[in-house]
Order: C-alpha cells, then sequence, then structure tokens
C-alpha cells in the first residue's frame, strides 16, 4: 500500500465515504497501519472492519438468530425434537443464542466437543459419530456427568461398552439408509436384532431408536428431489425401526438430520427428532441445493487483498486452502470455484458480485477471477491492502479452520480449543 494512502476497509460505499472523509488524515510515513490513522475531530472512527490484519472469519448474529429461531419453529411445528449440531459452530457463545431460542438437547460429532459443551452447561448430548473405543475413559467421565447419547454401528463396540462402562449411556443404532457411509444397512434385519440384542443384554445402554444422516440431499437441486430422498430415507428408517418392534425391541424413536432436509421439509413424519447443524450458517453449497438463499448465509471471510493483475483481471487474496478448505463447487463452465466474492462494510457484506469468483486456492493464497467488467468496476473499489469478502463452499470446514468469529457488531467469539491438545501430554 503506497504510504500515504488511506486505508479503507473495503472498496464499498461506506469505506469509499470513509476515504473521502479522512482524505487528510496524516499517517505513519512508511510503517501504516489503521491504528496509526491520527484522526482530525469529524475523522473516521476505528471499526473491527479496521482491526482485521489476516484471513479472519466474519459472523452476522442478526443472520445466525433467525436461521436458529427459524429451524426451532420448524421443528416445533413439525412436532419432533430438535435436536441441532453444534459441529458447525462449535462456539459455546453461539451454542447461547440455541439456548435462549429454548434448546436444550444438542448433538456433536467428538467426545472432545461433548466434553467442551458439557463444561460450558450442556447436559443432553449425542456424540453422532460411531462410538470410538479408545475414548472409553473420557466417555466413562462424561457419561458420569451428562446424559450422554452414543452411536453404534457394530456388535463389537457394543459388546466393548458392555464390558467397559462405568455408567448409563443411550444408545442409538446407527442406520445407512443408502448413503454408504457409517451404520448398519437398513434392510439388514438380523445385523439390526444383533447390535439392538448386544445393546439391550448391557443395564448401563438403553436403547433409544435408530438414527441416520442422509448425505444424499446434498445431490439435491430441487426442493422435490429433497423431499424426496428425506421421504425414501425416513421410510427406510421406519422399516428398520419396525423391524425391531417386531423382534420385541420397543419404544424406538427415529432420528434424522441433514440441513437441505430440515430447511425444506414440511412434514417430517416418521421422525420423531432432527438433528441438522449447517443451516445455523448456511453456504454457497446450501445456496446451490435450494435450502436457503444468500440473504441466509451468516459468515464470510475477510481477506486481505495484497496484489492485482489487470493483464489477467484477477485479484489475489490473502487467504487459502488453510482458512477456507479446499472445497468447491463446479460452475457453469465446468471449472471450479471455491467461493464467491462480496464487498464488505461495517454492517457486514452484501450480495456476491456478479462476474468474481474465487477460481484457485492454495495454501494461503486465493486467485480471484473477474470477467473484465467485473475487473474493472471491482478494482476502481478495492486495492492493495484493502479487504474483500468471501462467502464459502462449506462454512462447517471453514468455522473449524478460522477457530475465531468476528462478529459484525464487533464482538469476538472463541471457538472449542483445537481437540488434538485434549487429554495429551505436551511435551
Ligand atoms: C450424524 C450427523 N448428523 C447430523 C449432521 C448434520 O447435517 P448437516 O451438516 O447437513 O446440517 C451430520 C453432518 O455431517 C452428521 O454427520
Amino acid at each position: 500500500m503506497p504510504v500515504g494512502r488511506i486505508f479503507t476497509s473495503v472498496g464499498c460505499p461506506y469505506s469509499e465515504g470513509i476515504a473521502r472523509k479522512a482524505r487528510n488524515v496524516k499517517t505513519v510515513p512508511g510503517f501504516f497501519l489503521p491504528g496509526m490513522l491520527v484522526l482530525g475531530k469529524d475523522e473516521h472512527m476505528a471499526t473491527w472492519l479496521d482491526s482485521i490484519a489476516v484471513p479472519t472469519l466474519l459472523l452476522d448474529e442478526t443472520r445466525a438468530r433467525r436461521n436458529i429461531e427459524r429451524m426451532t419453529t420448524a421443528a416445533r411445528s413439525g412436532g419432533v425434537h430438535f435436536r441441532p449440531h453444534f459441529k458447525t459452530h462449535q462456539a459455546a457463545g453461539v451454542g447461547a443464542w440455541f439456548q435462549q431460542a429454548g434448546v436444550r438437547a444438542i448433538t456433536v460429532s467428538s467426545v472432545a466437543m461433548a466434553r467442551y459443551f458439557a463444561d460450558h452447561g450442556w447436559d443432553d448430548i449425542t456424540v453422532a459419530f460411531p462410538v470410538n473405543l479408545r475414548e472409553i475413559a473420557a466417555i466413562n467421565r462424561l457419561a458420569r456427568e451428562i446424559r450422554l447419547h452414543l452411536l453404534v454401528e457394530h456388535v463389537a463396540a457394543a459388546a466393548f461398552l458392555a464390558s467397559r462402562l462405568e455408567a448409563p449411556v443411550a444408545i442409538w443404532l446407527e442406520v445407512d439408509a443408502g448413503y454408504g457411509r457409517s451404520g448398519v444397512p437398513w434392510n439388514d434385519g438380523s445385523g439390526l436384532t444383533a447390535l439392538a440384542t448386544a445393546v439391550t443384554n448391557c443395564p448401563l445402554m438403553s436403547l433409544q431408536g435408530v438414527l441416520t444422516h442422509d448425505g444424499g440431499t446434498y445431490a439435491a437441486r430441487t426442493h422435490e428431489a429433497i423431499t424426496a430422498d428425506y421421504v425414501q430415507t425416513t421410510t427406510r428408517l421406519e422399516r428398520a425401526r419396525n423391524w425391531l418392534i417386531e423382534q420385541g425391541f420397543l419404544g424406538l424413536a427415529i432420528s434424522v438430520g441433514d440441513t437441505p432436509a430440515c430447511s425444506v421439509v414440511t412434514d417430517f413424519a416418521p421422525a420423531d427428532e432432527i438433528r441438522p447443524g449447517n443451516f445455523v450458517f448456511y453456504d454457497w453449497t446450501q445456496v446451490q441445493i435450494g435450502s436457503c438463499t444468500w440473504d441466509d448465509v451468516a459468515v464470510a471471510v475477510a481477506c486481505p487483498v495484497v496484489s492485482l493483475h489487470p493483464e489477467r483481471n484477477e485479484i489475489i487474496l490473502y487467504g487459502g486452502a488453510v482458512h477456507l478448505s479446499k472445497e468447491s463447487l463446479p460452475r457453469a463452465d465446468g471449472m471450479p470455484t471455491f467461493g464467491a466474492v462480496v464487498l464488505l462494510d461495517e454492517g457486514g457484506w452484501g450480495a456476491p458480485l456478479d462476474g468474481a469468483w474465487l477460481r484457485s486456492i492454495s495454501q494461503e493464497h486465493g486467485v480471484v477471477r473477474c470477467t473484465p467488467d467485473a475487473y474493472a468496476r471491482l478494482s476502481e473499489r478495492v486495492g492493495v491492502g484493502d479487504l474483500l469478502g468471501v462467502l464459502p463452499i462449506h462454512s462447517c470446514l471453514t468455522a473449524d479452520l478460522l477457530k475465531i468469529y468476528q462478529t459484525t457488531g464487533g464482538e469476538r467469539i472463541p471457538m472449542a480449543p483445537i481437540p488434538a491438545f485434549w487429554g495429551m501430554a505436551v511435551p
């Protein structure tokens, strides 16, 4: 950034206004940082945007709270228990917004995450990942403190738990309803019976029902296709449940959960519980599926602009795979894109810019490709040292990488510490 150029947070009308107002602001020659502005009486006051130096995860609290409220209401009017997945936000501060919306039970994806939320007051937690026997000590600690729910999908896991559990746990049989990830196949009657028998033989395990995650809705692109997928999944789960009832396992519930279906389906029957997670922030993937609109996307990554290349209509960002993840979506021309580009201001961000997209990322670099028209418009508003926003392809992974939120209201919200450190002696 040339010495003496006013640092505008972003190339947006608001920051241009700031630039105009602050034209006479003095800077420290040769070493320019936003905090070093010497402000005149009516000049620009530093905002949270000015404090951003490196790729930073922005969170629009109003949008996230609205997403929470909408899903809470959908669950209530659909007559299903709402157990949102907290793997997306992984933050006690965001969890509090759910609590304020009336949520009392949650889902997480690891024992470490369950520990973190139990330490922050949550006492009814499902670890929605096949139980990892090597964490039995941490599982027993948690089971003594909270109502802990675990997933089993292999009789060896159930047998191990039966021999090593020291406190009661609630158990769900994970069923594969066609997604092909983990779970007993929905139509494997003898497999389901063997697993349910292994669980119910242990007095410390109480069988709750059958549970699945339907990744199939992620391939849908219309509400009809999402609903059709949901109906197929829940019909299969119901068959598995009914089979178990016939074998004498009574009182079993059905738990499902994926953001596309939970955002779109109006009749959740025969499910008893839903566990969506991504909906709290949504992302470009969900917009493409049709689960939400751009206006619902509640996170963006603020990326410093480090260079411009007019000869190829490209802008280079400090913001790569270690910040955004390597997830991509195919564009109409078949080439991948790694994020949508937005202008930022103190109020947040606007709609994605037409004709500008993140065309490639490496570890730290992001390369924004523009159409010639879009480049001409954008380069008038954004220079080296400014910020551009990127709306992520998959907000769960992006949040997991960045570890702290900067809200557009100016607050910082930390996420759970890195689980790998948990329980390990640091040399
Ligand atoms: C077991 C399980 N439940 C619930 C969810 C939440 O689904 P979504 O990310 O679509 O909100 C996931 C996501 O991976 C999952 O694996």
